[in-house]
């Protein structure tokens, strides 16, 4: 009675743990995705080489998509033909989130936390709070804001492909 008990509250707080909702509204139809010159992941297009990125504070860098994030490229752009970027992502000590509501025109979006926290506005989700080990997966086209963020806020982004552009959502 009592694993039995203890199995359900493992199930109940795994449910909690990671949380899996349907995007909000059909996606409009992709042209321009699917002729995009990037082409689905293949094993035998990727590149061989092993890649090995390691933490340089010196790494991180303001070029990026929002002025109050850095961010540290960690180098598969080039061994996957520009299909993967992954980049670490950190806040600039003192900036705050000030981008609008908006969407990426890519085919995948991974977030994982490692650090401090930040409050998401996705559609069809609403708000939530990311805390360290929290894993977001954010599917194609889907609107979202940013509200805030921790000062200490650090996070790993994986996109494909690497390269797409972000819109201001209407
Ligand atoms: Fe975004």
């Amino acid at each position: 009675m009592a694993r039995r008990a203890a199995t359900a509250n493992r199930r109940k707080s795994a449910a909690k743990a990671t949380t899996v909702r349907p995007a909000p509204r059909k996606p409009a139809p992709r042209k321009s995705l699917m002729k995009r010159a990037a082409p689905k992941l293949s094993v035998a297009k990727l590149g061989k080489q092993v890649v090995v990125s390691h933490a340089d504070p010196k790494s991180f860098k303001g070029d990026g998509l929002r002025a109050f994030f850095e961010y540290r490229d960690l180098g598969l752009m080039g061994v996957t033909g520009g299909r993967v970027h992954a980049h670490v992502v950190r806040a600039v000590p003192g900036k705050h989130a000030d981008a609008p509501r908006h969407w990426h025109d890519l085919d995948f979006q991974f977030v994982y936390v490692l650090k401090g926290w930040a409050i998401f506005d996705y559609e069809g989700y609403g708000k939530v709070k990311l805390t360290a080990g929290t894993m977001v997966y954010q599917p194609p086209r889907i609107r979202h804001k940013e509200i805030a963020h921790s000062d200490d806020l650090e996070l790993i982004e994986i996109t494909s492909p690497g390269e797409f552009a972000t819109h201001t959502a209407v």
